[in-house]
């Protein structure tokens, strides 16, 4: 197993990010994680409040383009490796708003890619015991019908400006390994759920409609599919790559876990309803059919064998048990749900939806 005192986290105060770090620092008694984080809409450092006061996290608010301030921190702290996750994440601001996209994803990952191999690489410099970690989406892969699964052998084809900018950024990280020999591991990974996700997402945005009582978007006719994981168990594999995986190698992360969308709204409503003390089948009414998002890609599902086989790594909690305690988290941190949505939450929703 690697190991790393100090490492640059970018995007930690997001959803996925803040799981990482908090796992990384309970797992790795000796390591000091620096968050680099811009704070945009879907940062937020109450997603670290527990944090504030360990002495081996650090956080700085910064744009991962900024080349000076990237270079000021590679110069400032000896980085043994980068968890690279700071991105424009949402497919459907992709849609309305592509070149924050281009901008963030493609060119602030390789303006980090650039301060990496400046400060490892060069003058006999032995770079073995460094990484650069891509965290990345199965949605690279493009779009599936109803047969088959997403390997590591299969061949890039993103169909969003999200996904081209995450395929993008791939292919500069692999560029960076195979050009230079910059130490590099790439996942790639299916939906999260969990914890701390920004409301414009499925789950969390139907959590809180069915618990306001609001009507519930669900796109087309609900029959997309996804393969949804448990955030922590993403943050585990992510730990479990970057201790053990093989420089330039890419893994698969997933859960084994295919719903379609309506199946999926129907159980989040079982579950808020009964937890809320409502009658079975209350909110089923405020389902509502949208005209469906363009280019919608059908069907994702993940072959998570080679992780699993050569690095032991699985999914550990049950979807079920997972959704429970996801659904109670946001009903318990109402305030949490209210303070991320207090900004111009209001008018990007509906400029989505309509003014339902
Ligand atoms: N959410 C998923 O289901 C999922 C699945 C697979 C992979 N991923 C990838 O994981 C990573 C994290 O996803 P998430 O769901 O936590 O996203 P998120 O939107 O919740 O968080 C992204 C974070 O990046 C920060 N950020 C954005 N632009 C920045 C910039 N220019 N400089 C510095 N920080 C910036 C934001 O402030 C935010 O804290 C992304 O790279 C995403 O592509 C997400």
């Amino acid at each position: 197993m690697k190991q790393f005192k100090t490492v640059l986290v970018t995007g930690g105060a997001g959803f996925i990010g803040s799981h990482v770090i908090r796992r990384l620092l309970k797992e790795h008694a000796d390591m000091h994680v620096v968050n680099l984080d811009l704070l945009t809409y879907a940062g937020n450092l109450e997603n670290l409040r527990d944090l504030e006061s360990n002495e081996r996290y650090a956080f700085i608010k910064g744009d991962i383009g900024d080349t000076a301030l990237i270079q000021q921190l590679f110069d400032q702290h000896d980085f043994d490796a980068v968890v690279h996750l700071a991105a424009e994440s949402h497919v459907d601001r992709s849609i309305e708003n592509p070149m924050a996209f281009l901008e963030t994803n493609i060119i602030g990952t390789a303006t980090l890619l650039h301060a990496a191999k400046n400060a490892w690489l060069g003058d006999g410099k032995d770079a073995s015991n460094r990484c650069f970690y891509h965290v990345s989406t199965d949605e690279v892969y493009g779009s599936l019908g109803a047969e088959g699964v997403f390997s590591e052998e299969t061949p890039y084809d993103p169909r969003s400006p999200y996904s081209s900018s995450k395929a993008s950024s791939d292919h500069l990280v692999r560029a960076w390994h195979h050009t230079y020999g910059l130490p590099i591991v790439i996942s790639n990974c299916s939906n999260n759920y969990g914890a701390h996700q920004f409301p414009e997402k499925l789950i969390p945005l139907m959590i809180r409609n069915v618990r306001d009582q609001r009507p519930l978007p669900v796109y087309g006719e609900g029959l997309n599919i996804r393969d949804w994981l448990w955030v922590e168990d993403h943050a585990s594999a992510i730990d479990t790559i970057l201790h053990n995986g093989t420089s330039g190698r890419t893994y698969n992360i997933g859960g084994l876990n295919e719903w379609r969308n309506i199946d999926l709204v129907h159980a989040l409503i079982r579950e808020v309803d009964a937890a809320m003390g409502r009658p079975e089948g209350t909110s089923l009414a405020l389902i509502t059919f949208v005209t469906d998002r363009a280019g919608h890609d059908m069907r994702y599902a993940i072959d998570a064998s080679r992780i699993e086989s050569e690095l032991g790594w699985q999914p550990s909690i049950q979807f079920e048990d997972g959704l429970k305690e996801t659904v109670r988290w946001y009903l318990d941190n109402a305030e949490w749900m209210d303070s991320v949505t207090s900004g111009n939450y209001q008018q990007y929703y509906e400029t989505m939806y309509g003014n339902r």
